[in-house]
């Protein structure tokens, strides 16, 4: 498979908000490089025509990085549309009419989760997905264990592994992949990356926006599923993952599943929920809704390296910043001047915004004391000119055939069962007020390592 190169991208949900905000410029990004080989199909059920889906591409990348004029050009020549309804046979048949010639399309599905099987089903029943055709599925892929493996099975019924490409944008960051490589790249941080030297390990997405009119979507699966299960998941195992022995793309991904085959299941008991004051009021959300906006968790991974080491995991909307920030705190030295007297070590990743890598330490403060006072050695992550988008990188990387920033079948169903008796037992959600740090309960959870480092 690695040598075909997709001939064509086929996307289901072109008028949605995920099309609008991010594919649209990261389209006319790889148009611009070349990277789309063929027609560009949107597929949606709007009642539009192909002029008004060129009308919104115009907008989106207007509104999300701006318009380059070839690159533009280039994208809206390609793009063609499908205008029809995904129970119905004649859309996928028109799909194929608009194919024209080309023999491997992409189709990515940026559709509601519901609707996954019956378009690879009608996919397959209308010659769209003979061999060389690949699929991009995107999150939340599942909501528990069972359904996750469900629709793995759905999927292989009609595409190959190594032909399905689950997407989670957040391996699609640079900051994100340079966790890993940051960490085997480094021999001063390697010998510290474990349980010896690290107390423990924080890791906050923080936003300081609410669901912005994704009432209906956000309402049918809360923070847990939207972001923990798979974007903090991902951050997790890029933190505490094992060097892979070869450095193959299954070598790296055994990796990672193997970390959340580590992690103990969490319970209720680990976790705390809120809910910010006023999402009620949201359209589409359900007037009693339970659903939660904001979660903070608890877990351990039970290996050789981080038996013990506690790991927190802390998200929610409508906080007090925004910020994506992973933070290690590190061991205190034995006492030669007093614990209280000496901040503690401590590694961070800021990974959203400007990334940067920062290592905290102690330096004697000035005059007749021993006290020490923190001083920070921070080093902007960014080196090299060519940043792309997160959906940019990911689609080219699947119209290439590269698994190697996907979920694997194992990695997802992993995340759910970490994650199952949790969601089969929720705890108490509480109300939190909008641009706080979340519901005054989830200090509780951190109260034995010195509280939550909040992003400054
Ligand atoms: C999406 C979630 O997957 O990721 C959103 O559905 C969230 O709720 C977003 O806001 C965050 O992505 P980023 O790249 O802005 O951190």
């Amino acid at each position: 498979m690695e040598q075909i190169v997709s001939d064509a991208l086929v996307f289901f949900g072109a008028t949605g908000d995920l099309a609008y905000k991010q594919i649209f410029p990261s389209l006319q990004r790889l148009a611009k490089r070349g990277q789309l080989r063929g027609p560009v199909v949107g597929v949606a059920k709007a009642g539009w025509t192909l002029d008004d889906l060129k009308a919104r591409a115009k907008d989106s990348i207007e509104k999300h990085g701006g318009i380059d004029p070839e690159g533009l050009d280039i994208l809206l020549n390609k793009l063609c549309y499908v205008d029809g309804d995904y129970n119905d046979p004649a859309t996928f048949t028109e799909v194929r009419a608009q194919l024209g010639k080309a023999r491997y399309p992409l189709h990515y599905l940026a559709i509601p989760p519901s609707l996954f099987v019956r378009v690879v089903q009608q996919l397959k029943a209308s010659g769209n997905a003979e061999e060389g055709a690949r699929i991009v599925v995107e999150k939340p892929f599942g909501h528990d264990v069972a359904s996750a493996a469900a629709l793995n099975h759905a999927i292989h019924e009609v595409f190959p592994e190594e032909c399905i490409f689950r997407i989670d944008h957040y391996l699609g960051k640079n900051s994100v992949q340079n966790l890993i490589f940051f960490r085997f790249a480094n021999s001063f941080l390697e010998p510290i990356w474990n349980r010896q030297y690290v107390e423990s390990v924080q890791i906050t997405m923080a936003e300081n926006f609410g669901i912005q009119g994704r009432g209906g979507f956000y309402d049918s699966v809360g923070a847990l599923r939207d972001v923990v299960q798979n974007h903090l998941m991902q951050l997790l195992s890029n933190i505490a993952m094992e060097p892979p022995p070869c450095p193959d793309v299954e070598s790296l991904r055994d990796e990672r599943a193997k970390v959340l085959k580590s992690v103990k299941p969490i319970t209720a008991d680990d976790v705390v929920l809120g809910q910010f004051d006023g999402y009620l009021d949201e359209p589409g959300v359900h007037p009693d809704s339970n659903v939660e906006t904001f979660a903070a968790l608890r877990l351990n991974i039970n290996s050789w390296r981080w038996r013990d080491v506690p790991f927190f995991i802390r998200t929610g909307k409508l906080l007090n910043k925004s910020a994506t920030e992973i933070i290690a705190k590190l061991r205190q030295t034995p006492a030669v001047f007093s614990d209280k007297l000496t901040p503690q070590n401590y590694v961070r990743f800021r990974l959203s915004g400007e990334p940067v890598v920062a290592i905290g330490g102690s330096v004697k403060e000035a005059g007749d004391t021993l006290r020490g006072c923190m001083v920070e050695l921070k080093a902007s992550q960014q080196c090299g000119t060519t940043d792309l988008l997160p959906y940019e990188e990911l689609l080219e990387d699947a119209m290439h055939g590269n698994p190697v920033w996907f979920a694997r079948e194992d990695y997802v169903e992993e995340s759910w069962r970490v994650m199952d008796p949790l969601l089969k037992n929720l705890p108490k959600v509480h109300t939190y007020k909008p641009g706080s740090w979340g519901p005054e309960q989830a200090n509780d959870l951190t109260r034995s390592v010195g509280g939550w480092s909040n992003p400054t």
